[in-house]
């Protein structure tokens, strides 16, 4: 049923049975009780829902629910499987142990649901749940493009709304080329979860990339977290090849997938990022940063020598294309140029041999228009992000659209994904090595 009036939709749910709310919407209850993933809401209460979520409202007595737009529909028994019920019994867990459980499954099998619904569980027993959602791309805790840490401070509908503690950037929603970086910080944010958050529990969320070499990322993910607990859902055998190690060396609990699971197409996840990126940049404003103010890592750019200017004239004849900027350090030559035209190989092997360097990158401005990166402390992992809106090299400027504010030490990660600074969509990825 689709409400997309203005006046919202009464709905009368009987003892028993669940009300799944597809987003975005809103929900208010009017009268009764509902458990949504482990977590009690009484009359009052209001829930919101993103765009291509699905909130399951499981009614512990007659509920009437106001659901303002939104598509809902009506399950008659509990949508939670008796596996995650059981499950809570079975992990045991005591104040000030810090025990580990990490979840893994396929695509849309329930994870963050499941991991939503423990926290919830673990929270009413009294202990400090720690949450590290290491999905880049599908980011709850934290921004995508980021791994996260939240804390549980009170019952919670969607994970959302753990309270961020700190995240660190990877730069892209996927973790395929940059696992070297996914691994560094998960093992920053359990640190930080054990030794300052001092976590009773830390459940970590994963991506559902388990075929191919996902099933190699997962085994080692495995090993560098080394978890007390780990939760494979599975629709068939699909976890098995990852299952079958881990139980030689780990306590593994085996579930199936959830049936009543709302699947999202790649279509979809890319516009729950958007939705997330326009909410995560609202107030941001174009801040302007000094090169001689920042410094970079994730590019060549600002990490060598700048080239004298009085050099310019001379390169522009020898690459004929004119160039505006230029640094080397001592592998790199990096070149910036106003015109979008491919330099010839045996021009690029003339510069090498000229400023004596293995690589020279010779780029426009442009490649750096839109590009996301994350701003870093010495407090934080991530201060904020921000998406660079242009780069003046003649004033050695860049303006970057973000709610950061700066010191005049700042750190400026730069990722590897652009999105587009009107519309919030992604619009392309470049190669860390290119820039
Ligand atoms: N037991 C359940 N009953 C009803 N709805 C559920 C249940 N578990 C999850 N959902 C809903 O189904 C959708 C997908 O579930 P979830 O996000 O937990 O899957 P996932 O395996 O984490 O997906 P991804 O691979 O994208 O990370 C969500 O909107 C979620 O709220
Ligand atoms: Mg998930």
């Amino acid at each position: 049923m689709l409400n997309t009036m203005y006046t919202p939709l009464q709905v009368s749910v009987s003892k028993g049975c669940t009300l799944i709310i597809e987003g975005p919407s809103k929900a208010k209850i009017k009268s009764g009780e509902v458990e949504i993933f482990g977590a009690i809401f009484k009359r009052g209460a209001e829930v919101e829902i993103d765009p291509h979520k699905a909130l399951p409202l499981y009614c512990l007595k007659k509920s009437t629910i106001e659901v303002f737009n939104g598509k809902v529909s009506l399950i008659a028994s509990d949508t939670i499987p008796n596996d995650w019920r059981d499950l809570v019994g079975k992990i045991s867990l005591k104040k000030g142990n810090c025990t580990k459980i990490i979840v893994l499954g396929g695509l849309d099998v329930g994870k963050t649901g499941l991991i939503t619904f423990l926290a919830n569980k673990f929270f009413l027993k009294g202990l400090k749940i720690g949450v590290i959602d290491a999905d880049v791309g599908q980011s709850d805790i934290g921004p995508p493009t980021t791994i996260g840490l939240g804390v549980i401070e009170k019952p919670i509908a969607s994970l959302n709304q753990a309270r961020l503690i700190d995240a660190v950037f990877i730069g892209s929603t996927s973790p395929s080329g940059l696992l070297h970086r996914v691994f560094a910080a998960i093992l920053q944010l359990l640190h930080i979860a054990i030794t300052r958050e001092k976590c009773d529990v830390i459940l970590i969320d994963t991506t559902g990339w388990i075929t191919g070499r996902g099933r190699d990322f997962k085994i080692f993910k495995i090993t560098t977290i080394h978890p007390d607990y780990i939760i494979g859902i599975q629709r068939r055998d699909e976890l098995e090849p990852i299952l079958k190690w881990a139980e030689k060396n780990y306590q593994v609990y085996r579930i199936e997938a959830a049936r009543h699971v709302k699947a999202r197409s790649r279509d979809e996840r890319r516009s729950i990022r958007e939705y997330i990126y326009k909410r995560w940049f609202s107030g941001a404003i174009v801040k302007e940063i000094d090169f001689n103010k920042v410094t970079t890592i994730g590019t060549i750019i600002l990490t060598g020598s700048q080239i004298p200017q009085t050099c310019f004239e001379y390169l522009s004849k020898l690459m004929d294309a004119t160039v505006i900027y230029g640094e080397k350090s001592s592998d790199t030559l990096l070149l910036i140029v106003n015109e979008d035209k491919s330099i010839n190989e045996n021009v690029k092997n003339k510069l090498a041999k000229i400023f004596n360097v293995k690589q020279v990158y010779i780029h426009t401005k442009s490649l750096f228009r839109n590009l996301i990166v994350a701003f870093q402390s010495k407090e934080r992992f991530l201060d904020d992000l921000g998406i660079i809106v242009d780069v003046d090299f003649k004033s050695q400027k860049f303006k970057v659209l973000t709610k950061a504010n700066f010191n005049d030490n700042v750190i400026m990660y730069f990722g590897q994904l652009k999105i587009n600074v009107d519309t919030f969509k992604e619009e392309d990825w470049i190669r860390l090595s290119s820039i």
